[in-house]
Formats: structure tokens, sequence, C-alpha cells
């Protein structure tokens, strides 16, 4: 492994992301049969959140105990980064403190800054750029609901709404994996130029398509559905009028939208779902949906990652030394020196 970060899956090869989709495979087996093995015990995962967050919080810091390791939560606002302190400074002491690092940021401008001078590796858990824990959890989701005997290479997903981080992740990591990937959306909020050139580019590797429409007939075939909120990204956030006059109804995910990709087609959504505005309750909560799954599935990957990522403990040269010199004070002070 020669990257350090998890920050973009577009800076790992198709082997190498499934090579993590095999480990949090493994790890979930392990896990689901009760066997939680400390592979990182005794060490500390830091959690840098610039926005709230439920699945990827309880995700991570759960998997971290999973894996016999530690987790400390900072909340919004609760440390320095890029405030008073610069980033590179809160990164090098973050990296001296902590033996790996996840951050959800509003900028991936800071967050690539932040990798750059952190000693440990840092993994991107959203900013406005992508979302790939997202990613290889929805990876996972896919390869677990496939339709029998179908190849992961030979399934479509079909994208339905706004073009969030969420989208353009689905379109990076279909794009991987070789897959055929449709941003079904309105002029305007469809994937830009710039990022699907990134989509082309992986499917030449691939083999793989992506493509953006707004076209309804784009769903046929789809063996998968997605779709996130409609509030735009960061630097344009729409008020509930605007997006309801955007996206309403034509791009609402409803009974009559998943008949025309199929009767077979899953229904995915990363959550929070605003429901009544991109998905309806009988979608969501119907037989198709796979998405509670798919938020079950954010745990398996990221204690996939986590273990990918994080060097295992193990003792350095000089731990018999350190070890001596403690038991030497130890029993200066009268006290019993540890195993
Ligand atoms: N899907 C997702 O990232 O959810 P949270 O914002 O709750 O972490």
């Amino acid at each position: 492994m020669t990257v350090k970060d998890y920050l973009d899956t577009n800076d790992f090869s198709k082997d190498e992301l499934l090579a993590m989709i095999d480990l949090s495979r493994a790890l979930k087996s392990c896990v689901k049969a009760g066997y939680f093995p400390p592979l990182l015990k005794n060490k500390t995962l830091g959690m840098i959140f610039q926005q709230v967050s439920t699945r990827t919080r309880i995700s991570f810091e759960g998997a971290m105990a999973d894996l016999g390791g530690t987790a400390q939560f900072y909340a919004p606002g609760t440390i320095q980064l890029g405030g008073h302190e610069t980033i590179e400074d809160s990164a090098r002491v973050m990296g001296r403190l902590l033996d790996i690092i996840m951050a959800r940021v509003d900028r991936h401008t800071d967050l690539a800054e932040f990798a750059k001078y952190a000693q440990v590796p840092v993994l991107n858990g959203m900013s406005d750029y992508n979302h790939p824990t997202q990613e290889l959890g929805d990876l996972l989701t896919m390869i677990e609901h496939k339709p029998e005997g179908k190849r992961i290479e030979d399934c479509k997903m079909v994208f339905v709404g706004d073009a969030t981080q969420v989208c353009v992740s689905e379109m990076f990591i279909c794009s991987k994996m070789g897959m055929n990937f449709v941003h079904y959306g309105p002029e305007g909020h469809q994937i830009p130029d710039n990022l699907l050139e990134v989509g082309r580019k992986n499917c030449q590797i691939s083999g793989g398509s992506v493509a953006v429409t707004d076209d309804r007939a784009a769903l046929e075939g789809a063996d998968f559905v997605y779709t996130d909120v409609w509030y735009g990204l960061y630097d344009a956030e729409l008020s509930q009028e605007e997006r309801m006059a955007i996206f309403y109804p034509t791009y609402q995910v409803t009974p009559e939208l998943m008949e025309v990709a199929g009767p077979n087609a899953k229904f995915m959504h990363c959550l929070p779902a605003s429901r009544g505005e991109e998905v309806v309750d009988e979608v969501i909560d119907g037989p198709n949906s796979i998405c509670w799954d798919e938020a079950e599935n954010r745990k398996h990957s990221i204690r996939g990652l986590l273990a990918y990522f994080c060097p295992f403990a193990h003792e350095e040269p000089g731990a018999a030394e350190a070890r001596e010199l403690l038991s030497d004070v130890l029993t200066r002070l009268g006290k019993q020196p540890t195993a």
C-alpha cells in the first residue's frame, strides 16, 4: 500500500478497493459470529466533525471499539482547525497524539492540507467534493444485493435527482468497478463535466460507462436506483421552495419511477432522507429498499477501512528496555511492577 490517506477512491486501483471490501467482508463475518479481532488494540482514532453526523460517527466509533481500539469524538467547533492555529500545525500535533484520524469537513482543500501534514493516515468522512466511506459501504451493499449470477461489472446504477457529493461519489465508485452509471437529473443540477471526466478516465481502465441525462428512459434496466437530498451543495444551498420547483415531481423516487427501472431494481439512499421530497414512503419502506442494509454496511466497511489503513499495534525494538526502566522506577516508588 503506497497511499497513506483515504481521501478519494480515485487514488486507488479497482483491486485495492476490492481488497478493502474483502477485508470488510471477512471482519463482518467475524463480528456476526461473535469474534471481535483486537487488530487495533492500543490504537486511538481521532474523529473531527465540522458538521453533524449519525451514521458516520456511530460507525467509526463502534468499528474502532470492535477492533479493540478507542475513538475520540470532536464535535463541530470544539477543536482548533484553521482558526487561530493553522491547519498545518493542528495536523502536525494531532498526528503526534493519534494513530489514525477521520475528518468530516466543509472544504475538501482543507482536508487535503490536513492530510499532507498529519503523519498518520487520514480518512475522509465527507467533504464538499466526495464521500468515499459511503462509496465503500455502498459497494459492499451492491455486491451483496446484485442479481444472482450477475457480475458487479455488469450492473447499472441510476442516480436520481441532485448532483450532490454523494452522487459524484457513486459515479466514482461505479466507474472504478466497470459498472454503468447514469445521473438522471435536471439540466443545471447534473454532474459537471470536469467531474464526469474523472469517471470517463476510470471507465477507460474498467470498461464501464458514465452519463448524465434528463431522459427518464435512462432508468430502464437499472439494478440500483439511488437518490439523495435535494439541498444543493454548500455554495448554492436551496430553499425548500426552490428545490421543490426544480426537482418535484419529476425527480421524486416513487413506485411509478421504480416501475420504469423494472421489478428487480433495488432502492438505495445514503440517508438521512427527506421523506416526501426525493423519495416517498412506499419506496423507502418497500420490499426493494436496501437502504437499511446500506446503513448497517457503513460500519462493516469502515471496520475494514480502519484495519486496512491503521498500522497494527506492535512492540518496537526498545520495548524490553523501556519495560525494565519502568519496572525500576516503580520498584523505587514501592509500587508493584506491571507484568
Ligand atoms: N450517510 C451519512 O454520511 O450519514 P451521516 O451524515 O448521518 O453520517
